[in-house]
């Protein structure tokens, strides 16, 4: 079968990204250029300054990836964009950029779910794997708890009821000095902390697999403020580390009683949040207890990028999807 290549395009939020990826799952190129360092000084992404950085660095971050592939654009299959969910702004330069690409290139245009791009990043880490499996997906803008049926076919069995679990993290981080992206400088600091500090409760969302993150937040801000009224002084390792527990135990609290229900014979973990050091290690002990294949992407492939949107393109072209140029962005797109 002749090979098939793919340029994926990723804009969703701060990060321009694109990359070639051979066959859904070799990944030629991945090219990242990333704003952190621009949202940092607001505490936060600020959408339109994160619109108007895509439009200044889209071009050469495409040229970058073909560049790096070592194929050239002629040899390109399908061009895939995330159109959604995320930030409208961001989203439209992507989109645009693809809708002008393809037609330039008279390549066909495949729309991919920003949410599935993440649960793609599976298939480039583990070649092996196919649906079925359960998947795990915790971003800053998304918690889903999912059952992979099939290739781009989802069964949702729990969501946020309020929070994503990577902006807890990010608000947390905040409030205790630790600053944005919160994520990683949380995980970094709970490393030397004693995560049995301060119990933190442990809330669900209303449905047997949902999750709940806003009352967790609120008892971190409580616990700050009743140290300060004390005068004491707080230790930002012991309350990372004890905020994280409280995250990492509602996360895989409810992945162990799926996998318990469905009996899912391997379990996948993606988006930011699976970068985390503790959720990887927790999940894996419950994975391994049950007797479960434990996937989870290398942090490069966790985090926003353009090769599982590259990849999920691939299933798409593959089933015979196409975009045409009236595609728009869908700032609320769902997964299923
Ligand atoms: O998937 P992603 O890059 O963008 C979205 O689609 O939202 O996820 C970004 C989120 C941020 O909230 C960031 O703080 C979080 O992932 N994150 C982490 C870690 N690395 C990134 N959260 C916890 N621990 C980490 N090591
Ligand atoms: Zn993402």
């Amino acid at each position: 079968m002749k090979d098939i290549y793919t340029l994926g395009i990723e804009s969703s939020c701060d990060e321009t990204a694109a990359s070639v990826v051979k066959n859904g799952r070799e990944v030629l190129s991945n090219i990242i250029s990333s704003q952190i360092d621009i949202h940092t000084l607001y505490g936060g992404v600020v959408p339109e300054i994160a619109s108007r950085k895509h439009i200044e660095r889209i071009n050469q971050v495409v040229d970058k990836a073909i560049s790096e592939s070592g194929i050239s654009e002629k040899e390109l299959d399908a061009v895939g964009v995330t159109y959604g969910p995320g930030l409208v702004g961001p989203l439209l330069i992507g989109v645009s950029f693809a809708k002008a690409y393809s037609y330039a290139l008279r390549l066909p245009l495949i729309p991919v779910n920003h949410i599935e791009g993440h649960i793609c990043a599976n298939y480039i880490e583990d070649k092996e794997l196919e649906p079925p499996f359960m998947c795990l997906i915790v971003s800053g803008g998304h918690t889903h708890l999912i059952r992979v049926l099939d290739y781009g076919e989802y069964e949702i069995l729990g969501r946020t009821m309020d929070d994503a679990a990577g902006e807890a993290f990010d608000k947390i981080a905040r409030v205790i000095g630790l600053g944005y992206p919160g994520g990683p400088k949380i995980d970094k600091a709970a490393a030397d902390g004693d995560p049995d500090a301060v119990i933190f409760p442990r809330a669900h969302g209303k449905d047997e697999y949902d999750f709940s993150f806003s009352g967790l937040k609120s008892a971190v801000l409580n616990y700050l403020n009743s140290c300060e009224m004390k005068g004491e002084k707080i230790s930002v390792p012991d309350t990372a580390a004890s905020f994280q527990k409280a995250v990492v135990d509602v996360l895989t609290g409810n992945a162990a009683r799926a996998l318990d229900k469905y009996g899912d014979k391997c379990f996948a973990i993606a988006g930011g949040v699976a970068s985390n050091s503790s959720l990887r290690s927790e999940m894996e002990k419950i994975c391994v207890e049950r007797g479960v294949k434990f996937c989870r992407p290398s942090p490069i492939l966790c985090t926003d990028n353009g090769a599982m949107i590259a990849s999920a393109a691939y299933y798409r072209f593959l089933k015979g999807e196409r975009a045409d140029l009236s595609l728009n962005a869908i700032p609320d797109l769902k997964l299923a």
